[in-house]
C-alpha cells in the first residue's frame, strides 16, 4: 500500500471512523456499559470475563474477537463493553468504510497500545484490505511502500499491540483466513423471554416509566427474541400508555398497544405473514428460491434473509433446503391453512 504523506492519513481517518456522538441518545442510555448490565448469553459472557481477566493480568492486548448472530442481539453493545471492561479506547468502523489498503493503515497507525478497533459488517471488507490485516492481527506488523514507480521501496512497521472485535451478522461470508485469525469467535444467540423481560423492565426503570411484570413478559413475547425489538416495542407501548393519561404500563394496554402495531402473539408482523402465505398459497408449500420470494415481495433478499428468515427458522415456522425455502406444518396452522399432509411432510424431512 501506498502512504502519500500523513496528512493524507488523517483526512482518511476522519472519513473511516464513526463519529461517535457527544450527547448520548436514548438508544445509548438504554445500552448495557459493562458486563453486569449485559443480559443473557451467559456461557459467553463468562468466557468473555476469563479472557478479559487473563488479558489484564498479563498487560497484554485482548486476543482478536469475532460477534456473529442475527442483527439486534448486541453485537455493537458487547463491542463497547468490551473496550470499557478492559480500559482502552474504542475505535469504530465498518468493513465497507474502509475502501482501500492506506484506510486500514491510517487507523491501525493512529491506534495507542491495546486500543480496540470495532469493525462492523466485517464479510464486507475489501479483498485487498482483508490481506493487509492479516501481519496486523498476527504480528502487529503492517508492511508498507512509500512512494511510487522505480524509487518505491517496501517497508515494515510495527504498530500498536491491538484488538480488534469484528461484527457480523453473515459469519459465513467471512474467508477463512480472516476467520481464522479470531481468536476469540463469539455467536450470539436468540434471547429467552424471560431474559427479554428482564432487558424490558430494566429500559422502563432508564425510560422511567413504571411497568408491570405481566406487561413486560407480553412484550417479551412479541420481540421476536430480540432486545432491540424489545426496546422498540416497549417505546412504543409508552407512547400508547401516555397519551391514554396512564401512569404504568399493563398487561391490557401492552397488548391492545401491539396488536395496534401489528405485532401479532408470535412476534410477527405483517410481512412474515405475507412471506408465509406466500409460499404456501403461491408455492403449495416450496421449496421456492429466495430470489423469487424477494421479487415477489419486493423486499431485497439480504433483508429477507438477515431479518426475516432467522426468526421465522428459529420458531420453525421455515426450512432452508438446497432446493429453496419450505413452509413448516407449523407455519401452515400458524397462518390458518390445511396441512396439505403427509407428502409434504416427508418431502420437507428429506430435505431437512
Ligand atoms: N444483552 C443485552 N442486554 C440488554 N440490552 C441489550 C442486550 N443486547 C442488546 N441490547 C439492546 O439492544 C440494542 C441493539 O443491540 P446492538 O446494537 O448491540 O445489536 P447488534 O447485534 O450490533 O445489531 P446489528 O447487527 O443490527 O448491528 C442495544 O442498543 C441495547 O440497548
Ligand atoms: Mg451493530
Amino acid at each position: 500500500m501506498i502512504i502519500d504523506s500523513e496528512d493524507q492519513a488523517e483526512t482518511d481517518l476522519d472519513r473511516i471512523l464513526s463519529i461517535q456522538p457527544q450527547v448520548q441518545d436514548d438508544l445509548n442510555n438504554l445500552r448495557p456499559k459493562n458486563l453486569d448490565e449485559f443480559v443473557g448469553q451467559a456461557k459467553l459472557k463468562d468466557n468473555l470475563r476469563v479472557f478479559i481477566e487473563a488479558a489484564r493480568i498479563r498487560k497484554e492486548s485482548l486476543d482478536h474477537v469475532l460477534l456473529s448472530g442475527p442483527p439486534g442481539l448486541g453485537k455493537t453493545t458487547l463491542s463497547h463493553i468490551i473496550a470499557h471492561e478492559m480500559g482502552v479506547n474504542l475505535r469504530v468502523t465498518s468493513g465497507p468504510a474502509i475502501e482501500k489498503a492506506g484506510d486500514l493503515a491510517a487507523l491501525l497507525t493512529h491506534l495507542e497500545a491495546f486500543d480496540v478497533l470495532f469493525i462492523d459488517e466485517i464479510h464486507r471488507l475489501p479483498r485487498a484490505v482483508e490481506e493487509i490485516l492479516y501481519p496486523a492481527l498476527e504480528d502487529f506488523k503492517l508492511d508498507l511502500t512509500i512512494g511510487e514507480g522505480p524509487s518505491a521501496r517496501s517497508l515494515r512497521i510495527d504498530i500498536p499491540p491491538f484488538t480488534l472485535v469484528g461484527a457480523t451478522t453473515r459469519s459465513g461470508l467471512l474467508s477463512s483466513p480472516l476467520r481464522s485469525r479470531f481468536g476469540i469467535p463469539l455467536h450470539l444467540e436468540f434471547y429467552t423471554d424471560e431474559e427479554l423481560a428482564t432487558i424490558v423492565t430494566r429500559s422502563a426503570r432508564i425510560l422511567e416509566i413504571e411497568i408491570e411484570e405481566d406487561a413486560a413478559h407480553e412484550i417479551a413475547k412479541r420481540s421476536r427474541k430480540t432486545p432491540r425489538i424489545a426496546n422498540r416495542l416497549l417505546k412504543r407501548v409508552r407512547d400508547f400508555a401516555q397519551t391514554a393519561g396512564q401512569k404504568k404500563i399493563v398487561r391490557d394496554g401492552a397488548s391492545h398497544a401491539l396488536t395496534q402495531l401489528e405485532v401479532d402473539e408470535m412476534g410477527c408482523d405483517p410481512m412474515d405473514r405475507k412471506l408465509l402465505s406466500l409460499i404456501i398459497d403461491q408455492f403449495q408449500g416450496g421449496p421456492v428460491g429466495i430470489e423469487t420470494l424477494s421479487a415477489s415481495l419486493q423486499e431485497e433478499r439480504d433483508t429477507l434473509e438477515d431479518i426475516y428468515e432467522p426468526y421465522l427458522m428459529q420458531v420453525g415456522f421455515l426450512a432452508r433446503t438446497p432446493r429453496g425455502r419450505i413452509a413448516t406444518e407449523r407455519a401452515y396452522h400458524f397462518i390458518g391453512r390445511a396441512w396439505p399432509g403427509s407428502i409434504s411432510s416427508s418431502r420437507s424431512l428429506f430435505d431437512q
